[in-house]
């Protein structure tokens, strides 16, 4: 049995054990645990009593900050009210008003959101709706849904088959059958040491010509990309690509699914990253800030043409047969609404737009550091690969989220040996400052 030995009595688990911790290296870590038992603001309270700046928003959706008073009290008082509502057949007036304000939030005629509880739900939601919008569309031989290399979708089936990261692919079968991938936008030689978008690879976008050419348009459903992808260490697009992806889509008569579950909700300075990118995709996935992480949501938005092209047949006949239990939870909504009205208040969207050129140049500082490859940053988020240790990949990144975390107080994410950072949208200027000094010394110390 293991047991925490560095954390104080009152919070110590009594065995580490039972708890098969995700996506976790979980002997190391029950060896030395990182646990957490209180936050407020742009800090945890680790269990041991000591102070921990989140540079990760959590797991990248505490946007507005940790225990925001407003979403607290929105979320108690419901509790109170209603412990939950069914949402098949039945449903409860806030989940509309919900739906309204995210539909309002997104450009375009993005206009009609379905709830679920996470992101890996929502992109496997996105892709079903895809699927049968082309099978209720008289075009049901549209199966194929592609994905990106180095894609993040969430780990159910349909996410893990259009994702693009192996180890998140290689243990679980064939998983669906019938899709396929775009390469990776990301090129070291061509971009490395770019703040934001950079200027080479939008014709990677034309891979897509290719992938019409081998399986025919009439084949595909869906594409499925990140904005930004976050999960494989913050990879911004390149200039232009997205538009480009948005053509060649509209041309073949494509779907085009933004997974926005990292980018949704102000992390790159806008409600969404389609409105920073001038595109208007057919649907966006979000999750994380929709409720600062309070209460577990995820949706996708559809367009107008998406949700009419249901709306047929008699009335009272299901149109979709697809939703969750839990699908616009009570609890759920209620932490959205306070949410929202905490970003529209704080405007921390546009708060996000202008901390970017110090977030960037303060980033650029660790650039001459010993083993430092490149370092990438979009909005708030920051991806810094370091040169990995002869023979073992991924322990470099390892040890420094350890040190990040034990040693200095901070909470920061790897991917490998790629170190992210994206915290809090409310970061003041000094705190951004103390986070690229301590990642200096993650780097000083960790070689
Ligand atoms: C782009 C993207 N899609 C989907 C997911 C999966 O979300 P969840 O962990 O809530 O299922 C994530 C999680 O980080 C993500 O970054």
């Amino acid at each position: 049995m293991a047991y925490a030995h560095d954390i104080d009595a009152k919070h110590a688990p009594n065995d580490l054990e039972a708890f098969w911790v995700p996506f976790t290296a979980n002997r190391a870590f029950k060896k030395r645990p990182r646990l957490v038992t209180g936050a407020k603001d742009m800090h945890y309270t680790a269990a041991n009593g000591h102070k921990v700046l989140d540079a990760a928003a959590g797991l990248w959706c505490i946007n507005p900050g940790h225990n925001r008073a407003p979403i607290v009290e929105a979320i108690r008082k419901q509790a109170g009210e209603m412990d939950f509502a069914p949402s098949f057949q039945f449903s409860h007036p806030r989940a509309f008003t919900l739906a309204s304000r995210i539909a309002e939030l997104a450009p375009g005629d993005l206009d009609h959101v379905f709830f679920c509880n996470s992101g890996s739900e929502a992109v496997d939601t996105a892709l079903k709706i895809a699927l049968a919008y082309h099978n209720v569309s008289g075009n049901a031989g549209r199966t194929r849904l592609i994905g990106r290399e180095r894609g993040y979708h969430g780990v159910g089936f349909g996410g893990i088959s259009v994702g693009g990261m192996v180890a998140n692919r290689k243990q679980f079968g064939t998983a669906l059958a019938g899709t396929d991938h775009l390469p990776a936008t990301y090129n070291r030689e061509k971009q490395a040491f770019t703040k934001g978008e950079p200027e080479w690879g939008a014709e990677r976008a034309d891979a897509l010509e290719n992938l019409v050419a081998l399986h025919d348009a009439s084949t595909i459903a869906a594409v499925i990309v990140e904005p930004m992808s976050g999960s494989t260490g913050v990879l911004p697009p390149p200039k232009g690509y997205l538009k480009r992806l948005r053509e060649i889509c509209d041309k073949y008569g494509i779907l085009l699914i933004f997974d926005e579950v990292i980018t949704g909700y102000g992390r790159l300075g806008y409600a969404f990253a389609a409105e920073r990118y001038g595109v208007v995709p057919d649907m966006i996935t979000f999750a994380k800030g929709v409720t600062a992480g309070a209460v577990p949501m995820g949706g996708v938005i559809a367009r107008k043409g998406i949700y009419d092209a249901f709306m047929k047949g008699p009335e009272h006949v299901i149109e979709l047969f697809h939703g969750y239990t839990y699908s616009a939870h009570p609890l759920a909504v209620a932490a959205g609404l306070a949410t929202l009205d905490l970003y529209k208040q704080e405007d921390l969207f546009n708060r996000t737009k202008k901390l970017e050129p110090l977030w960037y140049d303060t980033a650029m500082s660790l650039k001459s550091l010993p083993g430092v490859l490149d370092i990438r940053c979009v909005g708030l988020t920051c991806g810094i690969d370091l040169a990995p240790r002869k023979d073992f990949p991924g322990k470099r990144g390892y040890e420094s989220l350890e040190y990040a975390f034990h040693d200095l107080g901070m909470m920061i994410r790897t991917a490998g040996d790629t170190l992210a950072v994206s915290p809090p949208l409310i970061v003041s200027e000094a705190q951004i400052g103390e986070i690229f000094e301590k990642l200096g010394k993650v780097i000083k110390s960790i070689q």
